[in-house]
């Protein structure tokens, strides 16, 4: 059992009223999108989690007066203070950034993705706010439903804000949006061996290492070894797909 307590999970249930009977009359899901299936494919696919349930997932209150929520595209200044301020200590755990992903236009163009990616079901990559600066993130990336029903899942945060239980709590919060919101089973992660803040994050909250993989990710310029971790958070059947 995870010794981090979940934090609320506040749940927007008037929005998420609203677009179902948006949904229902024929229109766009988005109040602020035009709607459009995802990209590549026509219409609905049983493999992602649906379009309303990433973009309308609610916020959740972590230790210290922090709140987590969605990015969305007007965070990109403020994302991007946040990363220069990581920089050396995110560098033993991150690839190799490209030059543009340090300027205002590369966050701009990664946010304008990843809100798209959330739109279309795949992932849910939340900021930790506190007074309107990010502190950090956790995301579940490639979400899937259909048999597997898993994401990955990743965080960061900011070194002056390490050790306040602000990744631990950002993961149970995430770990409650996955089981009770999307509908997943599983979630993964995998973490450098040496990085054992991150392992005990992972363990706090209920997950166990089942593996290693030999040179798993490309790493600060080089193949690296990954601890793999999972979390089975329920025995449910999957909700779509065969
Ligand atoms: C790993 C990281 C996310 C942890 O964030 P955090 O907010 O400090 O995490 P928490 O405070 O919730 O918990 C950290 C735990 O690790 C423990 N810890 C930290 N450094 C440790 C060390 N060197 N040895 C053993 N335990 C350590 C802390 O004591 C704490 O455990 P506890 O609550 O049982 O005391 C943060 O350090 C970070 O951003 N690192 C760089 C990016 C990264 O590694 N991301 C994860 C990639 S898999």
């Amino acid at each position: 059992m995870p010794s981090a307590h979940p934090p609320e999970f506040r749940r927007r249930a008037t929005e998420q009223e609203a677009l179902m009977a948006a949904t229902a009359a024929g229109q766009p899901k988005h109040p602020s999108t035009e709607q459009r299936p995802p990209r590549g494919m026509s219409g609905c696919c049983p493999l992602l989690v649906p379009y309303y349930a990433v973009t309308m997932i609610g916020s959740a209150s972590l230790p210290g007066g922090v709140l987590l929520r969605p990015l969305d595209v007007g965070d990109a200044r403020a994302l991007l203070d946040a990363y220069i301020r990581s920089r050396e200590h995110l560098r033993p755990f991150d690839p190799v950034r490209p030059d543009s992903f340090w300027t205002l236009a590369g966050q701009q163009n990664g946010l304008d993705e990843m809100v798209q990616q959330m739109k279309e079901g795949r992932l849910l990559a939340c900021a930790m706010l506190r007074d309107g600066r990010v502190l950090g993130c956790a995301t579940l990336n490639t979400i899937v439903l259909g048999p597997s029903c898993s994401a990955n899942l990743g965080y960061w945060v900011e070194p002056a804000e390490v050790g306040r239980g602000l990744a631990s709590a950002a993961v149970a919060a995430l770990c409650q949006i996955a089981d009770q919101e999307l509908g997943l089973h599983r979630i993964q992660a995998s973490t450098s061996p040496s990085n054992v803040a991150s392992q005990r994050v992972l363990v706090k909250n209920g997950f166990e290492q089942w593996g290693t993989a030999p040179k798993y990710l490309h790493i600060n310029g080089r193949w690296q070894d990954s601890c793999l971790f999972q979390r089975i958070l329920n025995d449910r059947p999957p909700s779509f797909g065969s």
